[in-house]
């Protein structure tokens, strides 16, 4: 389904983006930006830039960026259509019907449909865990330590036995047994009929993000196998994209979220105020998960259960949370098994103290890790030392590195000097285990991909866009496939588009990028802070400068290219050529 482009455009143009940003948070004016406290992270201090110009905004604190649409999707949540219609009906457009390709409607009244489902099971586990047959389940509930609002916050239900009891209700109500199929909560037999999947379990709704109920969890009251029932995955219920709790912990505005196994886990963490608590899915935690949680927060507290398998499940989410770009920190709960039963135990002050106390997660894993070896022992320590240096490789930044090598040096009684040639070691053996693997899959050798070339090519565009004669001058020295692959090239080839056509608009070009990703990559290119004032001169030099990098670098890439041949001479001579052409240039801006 789509609206056309002109349409979207419409929409975009005539919503003011600094207008329509104020009405979520403060934002005030400096320079030709304007500046707040950035909505999706926590901070203290302004990095969220929104320009009125480029009608863009960008958050140079979490890098999410991109035009209107983006923000109210990523403020809202919503989808794209959804956003849409919001900033239509704001700026009093009306939207067309839209046609849906046959495929696309089915598939968007299938999940409309079964949403409706999922809504009218859990208001029927609902009412059964108030009625005269849920006093058990009430009953076991109350045991558990939860309130009634705690158990009215999270539309706890009850399935009580019977064969069918809710699919006759479902059916009663008119829904096809094609979507009852579809939705994950019945048996289908020949021989059997239909069967309820939940039979006399306390029922945990599993919602979204919008308060949509997506799927269930069921727990037996007894010692029944399995302890818990989950529904299957449905085109509605992605297991490694949603997190039991979030619709209500995305709002608790703390400054970190905890993140643990259980349901009862997090029921127990909100009623004691940790309302930041969220679990997975009866599944393990994902990297779509961790970058769901990012959208919230920077550091993530893990409550994993205390048991063996808590340790190993915690060190894999610690290195998933580390990958997303979040900080994790292990909270301790002994001796207790999960925090459930260290709030029952030691009340909601103590978790405090605990949360306070939750250690850096590579600590953790090194602590972990020395469980394996006998630090008394020279040889063991060594075996030890090595371990650690590989996990150090982790860190691409040097100055964490040296942080980490110098902490766990005190830590360990290690030299510092000895551990940080450790790591260099393991650092050199990796990289040519890198190098190896290349070129027997026949890709050349290529230089290390230098990070000042990034930083060139995203210089180059905001400046063309910021100011159409730097992009006139340039013009006849620079094209498209000189800038990288991917987002670059495909930024770099709708703009000198809208340059050769007039104006530059950042915004247009951010609405056709499809992922989130790929959306804030381009936003953070065009809010690249620019040289304040220059002269003629300076801005000469600079562009100059600017473009033998990334010509250079561009060149290079051919010339490594497979199939040019070139040996290393060719290449040196070309180049330098090239910079000699280019560093005798004079530009005229005008
Ligand atoms: P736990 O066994 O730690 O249960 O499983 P819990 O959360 O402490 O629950 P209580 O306190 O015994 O009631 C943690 C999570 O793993 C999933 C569920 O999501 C559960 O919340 N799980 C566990 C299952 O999906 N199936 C099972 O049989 C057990
Ligand atoms: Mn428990």
């Amino acid at each position: 389904m789509r609206y056309p482009d002109e349409i979207v455009e419409e929409v975009r143009a005539r919503n003011d983006i600094v207008e329509v940003i104020s009405s979520y948070i403060h934002l005030q004016k400096k320079g030709s930006n304007y500046f707040g406290i950035c909505p999706f992270h926590n901070e203290k201090t302004p990095s969220f830039s929104v320009s009125p110009r480029k009608q863009i905004y960008y958050c140079f604190g979490c890098g999410s960026g991109g035009n209107v649409f983006h923000f109210v999707q990523n403020y809202e949540n919503y989808t794209f259509p959804e956003a849409l219609k919001l900033l239509a009906d704001r700026a009093g457009i009306t939207l067309p019907e839209i046609e849906y390709s046959e495929e696309a409607k089915k598939a968007k009244d299938l999940k409309t449909e079964l949403l409706k489902v999922n809504k009218e099971a859990g208001k029927f586990y609902y009412y059964q865990l108030r009625s005269d047959s849920g006093k058990t389940a009430m009953q076991y509930l109350k045991n558990r330590g939860l309130s009634d609002e705690t158990i009215g916050r999270f539309g706890l239900g009850f399935a009580r036995t019977g064969q069918d009891l809710l699919y006759q209700y479902l059916k009663k109500q008119g829904f096809p047994d094609e979507l009852l199929k579809t939705c994950g909560i019945f048996q289908f037999d020949e021989k059997r009929g239909v069967t309820d999947k939940f039979w006399s379990r306390v029922i945990f709704p599993i919602m979204d993000v919008n308060h949509r109920i997506i799927g269930f969890g069921g727990r037996t009251m007894g010692d029944a196998k399995p302890k818990y029932l989950n529904s299957p995955e449905t085109p509605v219920f992605d297991k490694g994209r949603n997190l039991y709790g979030l619709n209500l912990a995305r709002t608790a505005r703390k400054n970190n979220m905890i993140l643990c196994e259980g349901y009862m886990d997090v029921i127990a963490m909100h009623q004691a105020g940790f309302n930041q608590a969220v679990a997975s899915l009866g599944t393990a935690f994902t990297s779509g998960q961790a970058s769901l949680l990012k959208r919230y927060t920077e550091e993530v507290l893990l409550s994993y259960d205390s048991d063996t398998a808590g340790v190993k499940a915690a060190i894999r989410a610690s290195q998933i949370l580390k990958e997303a770009g979040l900080r994790g920190r292990v909270i301790n709960l002994s001796p207790y098994k999960d925090p459930d039963e260290f709030i029952k135990n030691e009340g909601a002050e103590a978790f405090q103290e605990r949360i306070d106390q939750a250690e850096n997660s590579f600590y953790f894993e090194v602590r972990m890790l020395e469980r394996d070896f006998d630090l008394n022992d020279p040889q063991g320590k060594t075996g030890f030392a090595e371990e650690v240096a590989r996990m150090m490789l982790r860190f691409e930044e040097q100055i964490e590195r040296d942080n980490y090598i110098e902490g766990i040096a005190a830590k360990y009684r290690m030299h510092p000097e000895s551990l940080q040639k450790l790591v260099n070691k393991h650092a050199m053996q990796s990289e040519r285990i890198v190098v190896r693997e290349r070129t027997r899959s026949g890709i050349h050798d290529k230089p290390v991909q230098d990070p000042g070339i990034d930083a060139a090519q995203r210089m180059l565009l905001a400046w063309f866009a910021d100011d159409p004669a730097v992009y006139q001058a340039a013009k006849p020295y620079v094209g498209t496939d000189d800038f990288s692959p991917g987002v670059f090239r495909k930024t770099a080839e709708l703009l000198f588009a809208q340059l050769s056509d007039g104006e530059a608009d950042p915004a247009a070009i951010t609405t056709r990028f499809e992922e989130e990703e790929e959306q804030q990559q381009v936003a953070g290119i065009f809010q690249t802070p620019l040289p304040e004032e220059q002269s003629d001169g300076e801005k000469e030099r600079t562009l100059k400068e600017l473009l033998i990098n990334v010509r250079t670098h561009s060149i290079q890439e051919k010339l490594y290219d497979a199939s040019s041949g070139a040996d290393d001479l060719s290449r040196m001579i070309a180049l330098k050529k090239e910079t000699e052409q280019l560093n005798r240039l004079t530009f005229h801006f005008k």
